[in-house]
């Protein structure tokens, strides 16, 4: 992936996001166990559709890469009244943010969509406070199994799509220095997985 295949796509879905009736959001916010007054970073807000899950009573600060999905983010923002939320272009892969500024960091599927995935999580560990929590939910590969190989097939055409079909699990946790994380897959079919991570 580069950015601007990034940009081309998501100005693109950004018409017609329908990647909405995913259970994982709502699973991971659950996850998250927010409380009163928690600052929350989420990395590629999209459209903002895990906005209606979040608590009132916390920040959440979401940023994109895309300014057409995030303009939909605005919008959403707008219709639900919420006046908890900041919203901000950047590029996850260079926070312009100070160190230790959340306390908790998530990014819903986008980790297989960035072109350095590391890059990413080396940014939220930065800006996420010691003892607080990184999430990531994602869809992951697993070696040998039939859906790897559709995976494998689509892999070339990552660019068009938008994200890179082919993201294998352990090789994500080897890079990123994650291996202790919690892996929670997402019910019903366990494609998609939470990874709970403490920042150290
Ligand atoms: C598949 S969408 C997911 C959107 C949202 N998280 C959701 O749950 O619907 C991926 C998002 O990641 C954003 N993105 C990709 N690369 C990025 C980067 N380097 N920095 C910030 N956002 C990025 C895209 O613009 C897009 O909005």
């Amino acid at each position: 992936m580069d950015h601007s295949s990034v940009l081309k796509s998501y100005q693109f879905y950004s018409k017609f996001y329908i990647f909405g009736l995913n259970p994982g959001r709502s699973v991971a916010v659950k996850q998250m166990e927010l409380k009163d007054g928690h600052r929350v970073l989420e990395i590629g807000i999209g459209t903002g559709m895990s906005l209606s899950h979040y608590p009132e009573d916390v920040e959440i600060t979401g940023i994109d890469l895309t300014p057409e999905m995030l303009e939909q983010a605005h919008q959403r923002v707008d219709n639900l009244g919420l006046n908890n939320v900041q919203l901000h272009l950047m590029d996850a892969q260079k926070l312009d943010f100070p160190d230790h500024s959340f306390d908790k960091s998530i990014a819903m599927f986008v980790a297989s969509v960035m072109p350095d995935p590391v890059a990413m999580i080396k940014e939220m560990k930065r800006v996420t406070r010691h003892g607080g929590h990184i999430y990531i939910l994602n869809h992951f590969s697993q070696k040998g199994s039939f859906m790897s190989l559709i995976e494998k097939g689509l892999s070339p055409f990552a660019h068009q799509l938008g994200f890179e079909p082919l993201f294998y699990l352990d090789e994500f946790l080897d890079k990123t220095g994650m291996k202790e994380a919690q892996d929670i897959p997402i019910q019903p079919f366990g494609y998609w997985r939470l990874l709970c991570f403490k920042n150290k």
